[in-house]
């Protein structure tokens, strides 16, 4: 099939590249010369895990191709709408402005029966709203939320574990699953579930996905809270938890918290929406999903601070981590750079290391000190806070020879990802979040 992907970034560019490794003819369009030129030569402009390779492949074939005109795209049967639809600024709502944008260049090139499928992240409506200007074309609007995980992305989009399609009523509707069907053809062949939705439900899926999954996590930090208060062990408890393949163990990772570009948006814009249906108290709890979820990093500060003996100023903090999970450099919302920024407010003297994220870490917050490497941030350190749970920190640090380095074994673990007891046993001061 011939495809068109619009926006670039996270989301658009991987889809892009593996829609290509399954042998559709692909063109991706952004407004982004630079990222357009990279993308061009087979270097993602961000870092993902076997993207490039599958960018190389897809270019090499001829059947990936990058462009800045949207004009390029009239050809094909199905365009994907990828942009990103961040928080807006001074509220919590949405900004919807990158969707209609590419929708107003899109417009002139549209031609009848063919299909406008949406994945970026939307609030529930926007597909009608879009529907209704994309009537006098004859184009069709299905919904195709995406679900993708940063650092997952590559794996995520060829072999999702469903795929959801909402589609307008009647003969219009069938067709446009059909085209999606064409397109997913792989993944359906190997039985990945495929979901036929209204438009409105499949909006949904995508923002109550990502609020379960920011309350699950903020559920297991509000039970490290309890723990914290009487002794016990979040990660023992959520082993516990976990065993009842009714709740799962996955995600109930505790520690600093979510980050990132989607959670945290997602759920206030979630929010914000549902005021706006005036069905704001349905989903009250999302404004303690998030409460809680900010308290963690406040958490970690303290506990630091604690560590040191009440005051961070001066000391100097090892901060092990930047991006906001591993195998990324995102540092949108970033759990852990919110933390290394906080204790340099506090006056300590804060060096950070992160394996992939350092450059917009850098650009984002100058006032900090970077290294690249893990044992030059360690040398000299009076604590040690282990805020992005890199292989490189999690199981490739040994705690004797990391304790040669600093100059005193204070370790603050945010991820409640080490093992305690052998950090204890090389003479550290171990402090999770909500262990004992
Ligand atoms: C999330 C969702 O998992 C994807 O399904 C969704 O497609 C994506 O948002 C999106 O909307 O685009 P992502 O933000 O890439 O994906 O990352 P996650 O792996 O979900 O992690 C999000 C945050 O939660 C990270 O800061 C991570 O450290 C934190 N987390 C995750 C925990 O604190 N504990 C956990 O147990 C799991």
């Amino acid at each position: 099939m011939h495809l068109s992907v619009i926006g670039c970034g996270y989301l658009g560019a991987v889809h892009a590249a593996a829609m290509a490794s399954i042998g559709h003819e692909v063109v991706g369009v952004d407004v982004d010369a630079g990222k357009i030129a990279a993308l061009g030569t087979g270097r993602a402009p961000f870092f993902e895990p076997g993207l490039d390779e599958l960018l190389a492949t897809g270019l090499a074939t001829g059947r990936l191709r990058f462009t800045t005109d949207v004009a390029e795209a009239a050809d094909a049967d199905i365009h994907f709408l990828a942009v990103g639809t961040p928080q807006a600024a001074g509220g919590h709502a949405a900004d919807l402005r990158f969707v209609d944008a590419a929708i107003d260049a899109l417009l002139p090139h549209l031609r009848p029966g063919r299909l406008v499928a949406g994945k970026s992240t939307v609030p529930v409506g926007t597909a009608d709203r879009i529907a209704e200007r994309l009537f006098p074309t004859g184009a069709v609007l299905a919904w195709n939320p995406e679900f993708l995980r940063e650092g997952w992305a590559v794996h995520d989009t060829i072999t999702p574990d469903r795929i959801v399609v909402g589609v307008p009523d009647g003969a219009r509707g069938e067709r446009a699953a059909d085209l999606l069907r064409a397109a997913y053809a792989p993944a359906i062949e190997a039985d990945t579930p495929f979901l036929v939705t209204d438009l409105a439900t499949a909006e949904l899926v995508k923002g109550a996905a990502n609020a379960f999954l920011a309350t699950k996590v903020s559920f297991i930090n509000a039970m490290a809270e309890i723990a914290e208060a009487t002794g016990a062990d979040v990660t023992l408890l959520a082993d516990a938890l976990g065993h009842d393949t009714r709740i799962g163990r996955r995600y109930l990772g505790s520690g600093i918290g979510f980050g990132g570009g989607c959670l945290p948006k997602d759920i206030r814009a979630f929010a914000a929406r549902a005021e706006e249906l005036g069905r704001g108290e349905s989903v009250g709890f999302l404004r303690e999903v998030d409460a809680i979820n900010l308290r963690r990093r406040e958490r970690a500060v303290q506990l630091t601070v604690d560590a040191l003996g009440g005051r961070a100023h001066g000391k100097r903090i090892a901060v092990l981590g930047a991006a906001f999970k591993p195998f990324s450099d995102d540092i949108r919302d970033s759990p852990a750079l919110e933390v290394a920024v906080r204790l340099r407010g506090l006056g300590a003297d804060v060096v950070v290391t992160d394996p992939a994220a350092l450059d917009n870490a850098r650009a984002v917050h100058p006032q900090l000190e970077y290294v690249h490497g893990r044992d030059d941030a360690l040398r000299g350190a009076d604590a040690v806070v282990l805020v992005t749970e890199w292989d490189l920190y999690r199981r490739e640090m040994d705690p004797q020879s990391a304790g040669a380095l600093v100059a005193q074994r204070i370790i603050v673990d945010g991820r409640n990802c080490l093992d305690a007891d052998a950090w204890r046993s090389a003479g550290w001061r171990y402090h999770g979040m909500g262990r004992r």
